[in-house]
């Protein structure tokens, strides 16, 4: 299937509302700490970087200091069903151990990823693990509970499949600046 850009579901000037206030809400979070943000690749790149821009923006005059790090997500569906595997930076320990952390998604959906990524970030002892995506999907509640919710959400979303703004559909359409639904083609 190929998929078109369909519906805008979140122009960009309401993304930008969002991110200035989910900016403020870090700026007082970390005012005065050092934490460091833990992205998950690639889909949060373009989310990550405006919304570190609003903290610092929201802080002023503080400069609020912040150090960044990268993770890889990349789950095998088929061969093993459920199986997350992350790929973390080296040398990602001594950077973490007694610092707050802020682990950063583009979606959730299963929380699958979240949660995987957390077990290891709490493996590397930091002192304080806080969440936040851009979008979580409402989810029909079948099965598990997902062992972790995130600490702060951008918006919710009905559960379809986006594009745009750093989500992509089979590598496609990050670079849209609002969120769409994926209309599904020939
Ligand atoms: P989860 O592990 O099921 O919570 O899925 C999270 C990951 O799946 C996200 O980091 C995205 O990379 C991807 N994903 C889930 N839903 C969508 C979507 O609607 N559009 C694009 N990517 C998605
Ligand atoms: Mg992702």
């Amino acid at each position: 299937m190929r998929g078109e850009v369909g519906k805008i579901l979140i122009p960009s000037d309401r993304i930008a509302d969002r991110v200035r206030e989910l900016g403020r809400t870090l700026a007082d979070t970390y005012a005065g700490r050092e934490p460091v943000v833990v992205a998950i690749m690639k889909g949060c790149v373009l989310f990550l970087a405006d919304l570190v821009r609003a903290w610092g923006e929201a802080a002023r005059p503080e400069h609020p200091a912040m150090d960044l790090e990268f993770v890889s997500v990349c789950s095998y569906e088929g061969t093993e069903p459920g199986k997350v595997h992350i790929t973390l930076p080296e040398g990602l320990e001594a950077r973490v151990a007694g610092r707050p952390v802020l682990v950063l998604d583009d979606i959730f959906d299963t929380g699958r990823t979240l949660v995987a990524v957390c077990r290891e970030v709490e493996r590397l002892e930091a002192v304080e693990l806080k969440t936040l995506v851009l979008l979580a999907k409402r989810r029909a509640a079948t099965g598990e509970p997902p062992e972790r919710k995130p600490d702060w959400v951008g918006f919710e979303i009905e559960d379809r499949f986006v594009i745009g703004y750093g989500l992509d559909y089979r590598g496609r359409w990050r670079n849209l600046p609002y969120i769409a639904a994926l209309r599904e083609g020939a």
